[in-house]
């Protein structure tokens, strides 16, 4: 008989791949706590769900971020949260503010936002590079994209948390936290309008008034679907591309001599950063609902049973990766799927590769090696994501 993980326990939260490993060999499709979720644990399944969007619907998303307490949630109204064909049409319309082009035109303001956080993070003493780098370089990219204040990135992961996270991890009886959604909620909601009815008098070279100026179907887009989008991309691109980070230097951390590698030979880093997301992704699950009664990994499902498809485990199947738990910069990676796969296949993958090439390129310009720090480093877990939580380093300069 096969144990019933908690994915949020201290042991899976540490280090949750030999679990992984035990589900993928032993009962690839079965449940886990907290709640009793069905966990589809080897790559061709999750592939097989995830290109099935008919049988396998993304609307237990929005239910899961949206309890009866909360009375509404943008993110729970994105399109991260539709089935085809409404997700296309949303998703058509937005797509093309990540494409090549608007990448070329985002790099040179993505480069400039690293170098300076880079410049300004302590040399030769201990420095918990999580809020000081990792964090910083995504919201501030993001709050950029979108057209925000800038004295308003700091509060953006905070946002994002407490409408994710801070929704689906709350004790019945935690009413201050569920307030403290809630607030979050109205803030958002309240600061992103009066922003939008600013970029709708005064268009400005930004994202928000790109979407403003889109149409759907000869409809421009309403604003409860624009404040949606903005609260997607908070979620959607700040924590994932933090753990991006914090993982590629943890891993550096543990091999020096990877650091000098890739500090003497640039291009090898965006191979690091392909087997960083294959090794530590930063999305360990996407949630699914079934439609039907359905078969999958030998095991009937009946209607309505949660899933979740489990990325984290996916990128370390010993069927399509050989030796999955070694580190290997030279693997390529054709299967590998840290941004998921299909419909929902991740709009801001591009994006992310960019921000983490050009944070390592500005970390490797000022840091020729780095050593422990004075604490001990934490874990940070939750169902969907998981990564770095903190991580205390000492820089020393190139
Ligand atoms: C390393 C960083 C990232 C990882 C690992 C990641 C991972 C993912 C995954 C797995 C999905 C699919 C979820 C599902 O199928 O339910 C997704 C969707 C999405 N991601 Fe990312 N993401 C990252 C960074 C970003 C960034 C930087 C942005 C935007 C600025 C972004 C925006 C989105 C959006 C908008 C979707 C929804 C796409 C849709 O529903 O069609 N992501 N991401």
């Amino acid at each position: 008989m096969t144990i019933r993980y908690n994915l949020l326990s201290p042991e899976l939260k540490t280090n949750p791949y030999p679990a992984y490993a035990e589900m993928r060999r032993n009962a690839p499709v079965c449940q886990v706590d907290p709640g009793g979720m069905w966990a589809v644990t080897r790559l061709d399944d999750v592939v097989h769900v995830l290109k099935n969007p008919q049988l396998f619907s993304s609307r237990g998303f929005g239910v899961a971020t949206n309890p009866p307490w909360l009375g509404g949630n943008p993110f729970s109204e994105s399109m991260i949260t539709l089935d085809p064909p409404e997700h296309g049409r949303l998703r058509g319309l937005i797509s093309r503010a990540f494409g090549p082009s608007a990448m070329a035109r985002v790099e040179p303001r993505v480069r400039a936002y690293a170098e300076q956080v880079v410049a300004e993070l302590p040399m030769e003493q201990s420095v918990d590079i999580l809020p000081t780098y990792a964090l910083r370089i995504p919201a501030n990219v993001i709050g950029d994209l979108l057209g925000l204040s800038p004295s308003l990135h700091a509060h953006l992961k905070r946002w994002a948390d407490l409408i994710t996270g801070g929704v689906t991890t709350v004790r019945p009886d935690d009413h201050e936290r569920k307030q403290m959604a809630r607030d979050a909620v109205t803030d958002l909601r309240r600061y992103f309008g009066e922003f939008l009815e600013e970029r709708r008098r005064a268009p400005a070279d930004d994202l928000a008034s790109e979407l403003l100026q889109a149409e759907l179907d000869g409809q421009a887009l309403k604003q409860d679907e624009l404040i949606a989008f903005m609260a997607l991309l908070l979620v959607g691109g700040i924590e994932t591309v933090v753990h991006l980070l914090g993982a590629s230097l943890l891993v550096l951390l543990e091999r020096p001599e990877l650091l000098e590698r890739l500090r003497a030979d640039r291009s090898l880093i965006p191979a690091f950063i392909e087997e960083v997301l294959r090794y530590e992704p930063p999305v360990h699950a996407a949630p699914r609902t079934t439609t039907q009664e359905v078969e999958l990994g030998g095991v009937k499902l009946p209607k309505g049973a949660p899933l979740l498809v489990m990325l984290g485990s996916a990128t370390r199947d010993e069927a399509h990766f050989p030796d999955p738990d070694r580190f290997d910069i030279e693997r390529g990676g054709s299967k590998n799927i840290p941004f998921g796969h299909g419909v929902h296949f991740c709009l801001g993958a591009p994006l992310a590769r960019l921000e983490g090439r050009l944070a390592l390129e500005a970390l490797f310009d000022r840091v020729g090696r780095l050593s422990r720090g004075s604490d001990a480093m934490t874990w940070h877990r939750t169902l969907v994501v998981r990564g770095v939580g903190s991580l205390p380093i000492v820089l020393h300069p190139a």
